[in-house]
């Protein structure tokens, strides 16, 4: 593709993520959702994405690692923009620049009028040739291949950083939606609380994120179990360095409340809908997206409980930037979700 070649560009502005589709090209990029800044001047920014995140629990005074997307809403519009700017600027390289294509971002279920114009703001900023918000759950069904033209309801559920999205989605539209705002982190936080309260124990984020991603389940499988590492961290009583031994089996107990949490939740939203739509759903089941559904066991645990079938892509979490591409590249798709609402343009 030469300089001036211009096409779809997906950004799926997420509060853990943010992940990039290119039209003709896939996934290019995954990268947090971090600015690093100086504390008394935040325009001055020094880096973003996973250069940024390097910093967490190690920032000089100086400095301050901000997430500018919090709850799936922005909260920073200058640092949300620079994180869309420069990250975008990184996927496109040199191939293409962010003014010479269409770019669609997407937009959280529960965002409030506020959250929505700070979002537009940043969008506009950024510069694209032409520009749209998306709801983020539409993109994700997209993405994730449910047929969501049909006049008949689907059922997805979008497991996010830190939230949950329980939508239905109908005839290119939002049949009915609820968010939770229990998501993936949500996980990290109470597996250093378990592993605080339980070994004494003091460690940071990161180190639970590895810990849920290689040893985490959501079923109790006997091979996983006896799998184990050594941990290191602070002793909650004297503050010193300290290995503790940690298995799968202690993660696994740390993530019930969590998932209970989750899955009950799921399982209520799901009993709340309209009798007609709940008939639509039986026989497709569900289909689940979102990073936080790669956890080991989880889409086995909700099929149980809920009694439906679970689809699942084998990268849930690249489903709403690859939506939200396919949006950008599709002048008609385009259309037809401004018409139902769920698309804003810019
Ligand atoms: N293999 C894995 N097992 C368990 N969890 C995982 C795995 N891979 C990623 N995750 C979790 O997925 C979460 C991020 O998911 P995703 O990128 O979909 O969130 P996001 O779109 O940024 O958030 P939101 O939609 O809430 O704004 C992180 O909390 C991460 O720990
Ligand atoms: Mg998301």
């Amino acid at each position: 593709m030469g300089v001036f070649s211009s096409g779809g560009v997906g950004i799926d502005l997420g509060s853990a993520n943010v992940t990039i589709c290119l039209e003709n090209e896939g996934v290019v990029l995954r990268e947090p959702s971090y600015v690093l800044t100086l504390r008394e001047d935040t325009d001055q920014i020094l880096a973003v994405g996973r250069d940024a995140r390097q910093m967490l629990g190690r920032t000089p005074r100086d400095v301050a690692l901000i997430s500018p997307v919090n709850d799936g809403a922005v909260g920073n519009i200058e640092l949300a923009t620079a994180l869309i700017q420069r990250l975008a600027e990184k996927a496109l390289g040199k191939r293409r620049a962010l003014e010479k294509n269409r770019l669609v971002v997407s937009m959280s279920q529960g965002c409030t009028r506020v959250e929505q114009a700070a979002l537009e703001e940043a969008v506009r900023t950024a510069g694209a040739r032409r520009s749209a918000m998306v709801r983020s759950c539409v993109a994700a069904a997209l993405g994730a291949g449910v047929p969501i033209e049909e006049p008949r309801g689907s059922l997805l559920v979008c497991i996010g950083g830190s939230t949950t999205d329980v939508t239905i989605l109908s005839m290119n539209g939002i049949a009915a939606a609820r968010t939770l705002r229990i998501g993936s982190l949500g996980m990290d936080e109470a597996i250093m609380r378990y592993i605080r309260r339980e070994k004494g124990l003091i460690i940071g984020q990161r180190t639970a994120e590895d810990m849920k991603i290689d040893l985490g389940s959501a079923m109790r499988s006997p091979t996983l179990i006896r799998q184990k590492v050594s941990l290191r961290g602070r002793d909650a009583a004297t503050g010193k360095p300290a290995t503790v031994e940690i298995t799968a089996a202690d993660v696994h107990n740390a993530l019930q409340p969590p998932l209970e949490a989750l899955v009950e939740n799921i399982r209520d939203a799901f009993e709340n809908i309209p009798a007609e739509l709940a008939e639509d759903i039986l026989p497709q089941g569900l289909y689940l997206s979102g990073g936080g559904a790669l956890l080991e066991g989880l889409s086995q645990r909700l099929g149980e409980m809920l009694g439906l079938r679970v689809s699942i892509d084998e990268n849930p979490q690249d489903d709403t930037a690859i939506g939200l591409c396919m949006i950008a590249s599709d002048d008609r798709l385009m259309q037809k979700l401004e018409q139902s609402g769920c698309l804003i343009e810019i």
